[in-house]
């Protein structure tokens, strides 16, 4: 019997959501691509994350930034001393670990010696220049944050922002981690949607209830089973550099509770940074009173655990069949569209009408292939939350027979309607 991880596994690559990196060269390990499906799922979690936080949010405003920075970012960041991991290697098996993740002295994998701990910079090092000597080095960032910290002065002196207000940015970020796995759980590179939500230092325990709540919300409305969360707040020694007080918030995936998302309480630790060894003033200027450092709330979302989630929350097995029973809003397809026989000109040439007309507002599938249950089956199998077929009927009564993922119920309904049956669903008015 395979487990629910090994049968996402399965799926994501059969159906075109994820596959494993630089596959036709044996791979590269812990990297994946994602193909049309995931791509269309990743960017609907992202454009779902964006909306909520930045377009309808008059205090947060959007950022893009380089992923290459000054080397001296990650100087005065802390990132360059704090940013490393104590390493163990088995002198047996040869196999690495991360000290602080071990619970004995001993190899976990064959229980031999191990070797003292060595540090190990968790920042990809890169060389920016034509050769070795003369090129300059820096790091391939281990996070967006920074991008929001360095152009803080920028944006002020661009946008009108009064506190509270956010910085939100969502991008690539890397690290050299030592231990890996669990398909795309933990991974060399992956895509960051973080806030930099900077308030009064006393306000600072406030907001931070505030965003708890908040990041709990994003998982509720979408859909996530609340009995497989919990937050987990982290110990001192636990904590990042930066971070007065962190908390994760946990999903239970099938090897166990893994983090999903970071809440840390980064007070004024990075504009602090930045200003002192920069030399520009990186204070908030009020328009009566002194000058100060605001306190930093950081909320982030890791997009490929969302994904990872999501895949194995809406993972159903029933009477045979397997649905994803992924909410509408990120589902790759919200709707296939099948002309009911393939070999009737008359109902492909309908279905086809009504097949153009969505796809102008909405990704819409097509399939004319085999019989209407293999249909169904293929696109369960993906998530897509409706199926309208075009039959005998269509033609004399301009309606459809729409059929529902999750309960299987039928219902016919006016091709002039598809359109708002689609948005009421899928918006959720
Ligand atoms: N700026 C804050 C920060 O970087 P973090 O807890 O180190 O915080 C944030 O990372 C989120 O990024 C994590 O909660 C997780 O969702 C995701 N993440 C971190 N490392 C990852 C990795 N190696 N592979 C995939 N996602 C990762």
């Amino acid at each position: 019997m395979k487990n629910k991880m090994e049968k996402i596994v399965a799926l994501a690559k059969r159906r075109g959501f994820i596959y494993s990196g630089s596959e036709i060269y044996g791979g590269l390990a812990n990297t994946y691509d994602y193909g049309p499906l995931g791509a269309e799922l990743l960017r609907n979690i992202k454009n779902l994350w964006w909306k909520r936080y930045v377009s309808r949010r008059e205090e947060i405003v959007g950022i893009h930034t380089s992923i290459l920075m000054n080397p001296k970012v990650w100087e005065s960041s802390g990132h360059v001393e704090s940013f490393v991991d104590p390493l163990v290697e088995c002198k047996d098996c040869h196999k690495r670990f991360r000290e602080d993740h071990l619970k004995e002295k001993k190899c976990p994998d064959c229980g031999g010696e191990l070797t003292e701990p060595k540090l190990f910079q968790g920042m990809f090092k890169t060389q920016i220049g034509a050769t070795e000597d003369t090129g300059a080095e820096t790091y391939l960032r281990p996070e967006t944050a920074q991008g929001m910290f360095v152009n803080f002065k920028n944006v002020l002196n661009t946008q009108r922002l009064n506190l509270p207000f956010g910085l939100a940015q969502i991008g690539k970020g890397f690290r050299n981690e030592v231990t890996l796995g669990n398909f795309i759980f933990r991974t060399l590179e992956f895509d960051m949607m973080e806030i930099e939500y900077f308030v009064e230092p006393k306000d600072g325990e406030k907001y931070f209830e505030e965003w708890k709540k908040e990041m709990w919300s994003w998982l509720a409305d979408l859909g996530i089973d609340e009995k497989r969360l919990r937050w987990r707040e982290h110990e001192k020694d636990e904590r990042s550099h930066y971070s007065n007080r962190t908390e994760d918030i946990e999903y239970e995936f099938p090897f166990g509770w893994g983090e999903l998302y970071g809440l840390a309480y980064r007070t004024d630790y990075d504009l602090k940074n930045h200003s002192e060894k920069s030399g520009e003033d990186l204070r908030y200027h009020p328009d009566e009173g002194e000058p100060f450092f605001p306190h930093v709330v950081e909320p982030t979302f890791g997009a490929n655990r969302t994904f990872l989630m999501t895949l194995l929350d809406a993972y159903n097995e029933e009477d045979g069949r397997v649905y994803l029973k992924l909410n509408p809003k990120i589902a790759p397809y919200k709707a296939a569209i099948f002309p009911l026989l393939a070999n009737k000109p008359e109902l492909v040439k309908k279905a086809r009408e009504i097949y153009e007309d969505l796809i102008k507002e909405f990704p819409v599938a097509w399939d004319e292939r085999g019989n209407i249950g293999k249909r169904y089956f293929a696109q369960d199998e993906i998530g897509t939350p409706y199926c309208i077929t075009v039959d005998f009927d269509s033609l004399k009564d301009n309606a459809v027979t729409i059929r529902d993922r999750d309960t299987k119920k039928q219902e016919r309904i006016a091709i002039d309607k598809i359109v708002s049956f689609l948005e009421n669903k899928i918006i959720g008015k």
